[in-house]
């Protein structure tokens, strides 16, 4: 045998030297979840380890995580059922806890990279991520509402604004109102490819944001399909996406290499919700190991082609020195 592909794995050493990927810190975005109040730190049930944080308390743990060298947060709110509307017009209002939140952490922590949520179901009355009118999702409205929500953002000093809402055509609409108020300089980060995934659902408890009625069929894709992606990643890249998502992850990684291998832009993955509960509910039962298949699961995004990884297992990963 002239091929002994064993020889290179003999040795630590060995198998360090001719590892392709690596997973740094920097790779890592923390999303975190917020409620009104004070001094407010409540467990999502299906999610354990993972809270709500009033926003005295979500400093507190933002300033835990820069420490540990994790600067990148992206922020989703749990609006109160009373301030929900059909036009979510809560999602843009002045002195909104989602505007609160992001001028507290970038007054409080300038160099934190905050990411924002552009989507209407945390603040729609019907749970969907566009208007609903006789049971159909309407595109080109909800547009208008996204770009009074983004601006809003930007305002508050969002560095990355995220669109999660799959509207066709929210890319370009989003960055001309940007750049038409001197928001030039404001990224977006599309979910270019969001999957209708039973993945979420541990996200919808923490929000209490599942749609009232139906499903997200109508615009979230068929988790069928592979080449719609490609058709969704031109359209981004067209209308001037900085980075193309793929949610959910680990079922996803032919998507997320499929972008990797198609666009120039960098590729985000989004490790959603149902994802870290049945990781978390395995090692509970100790059926799976804790360090091994959390690592496993994060470098599979990597090996992908992904450079930003959403996860909820982001600050974990620092705090136990896996990086180390
Ligand atoms: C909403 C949104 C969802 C997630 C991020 N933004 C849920 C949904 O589309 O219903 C899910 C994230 C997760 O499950 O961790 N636009």
């Amino acid at each position: 045998m002239l091929q002994r592909p064993r020889r290179n794995r003999k040795s630590a050493v060995i198998r360090d030297m001719i590892q392709e990927n690596r997973l740094s810190p920097s790779n890592l975005i923390f999303p975190l979840f917020i409620v009104e109040g004070e001094n407010q730190k409540t467990e999502v049930a299906s999610m354990p380890g993972i809270y709500r944080y009033s926003i005295d308390m979500l400093l507190k743990e933002v300033e835990s995580c820069m420490n540990l060298g994790l600067k990148a947060f992206d922020l989703f709110p749990s609006v109160e059922e009373s301030l929900k509307d059909k036009y979510a017009t809560e999602s843009y209002r002045e002195g909104s806890l989602y505007l609160r939140a992001i001028e507290a952490v970038k007054t409080n922590f300038p160099e934190a990279c905050v990411i924002t949520d552009v989507a209407m179901d945390p603040y729609n009355s019907d749970g969907h991520d566009g208007i609903v009118e006789d049971g159909e999702i309407l595109n080109d409205e909800t547009l208008v509402v996204l770009g009074k929500m983004a601006l809003a953002h930007a305002k508050a000093g969002a560095d990355i604004i995220a669109p999660s809402d799959m509207m066709d055509g929210r890319i370009g609409y989003i960055r001309q109102i940007l750049d038409e108020n001197g928001f030039t300089h404001v990224s977006l980060m599309s979910y270019t490819a969001k999957y209708a995934s039973a993945f979420y659902g541990p996200f919808r408890d923490a929000l209490g944001s599942a749609p009232k009625k139906g499903d997200k069929k109508t615009y979230q894709m068929n988790f069928a399909n592979a080449k719609e992606a490609l058709i969704e990643a031109q359209l981004d890249y067209q209308e001037g996406a900085d980075f193309l998502m793929v949610k959910p992850g680990l079922p996803y990684l032919d998507i997320v290499k499929s972008l990797a291998d198609n666009f120039d832009l960098p590729i985000a993955v989004y490790n959603v919700s149902g994802e870290y509960a049945m990781v978390k509910a395995a090692i509970q039962n100790g059926w799976l190991e804790e360090e091994r298949a959390i690592m496993e699961t994060l470098m599979s995004f990597r090996r992908a082609g992904a450079t930003a990884i959403l996860t909820y297992h982001a600050k974990e990963v620092l705090e136990k020195g896996w990086l180390k």
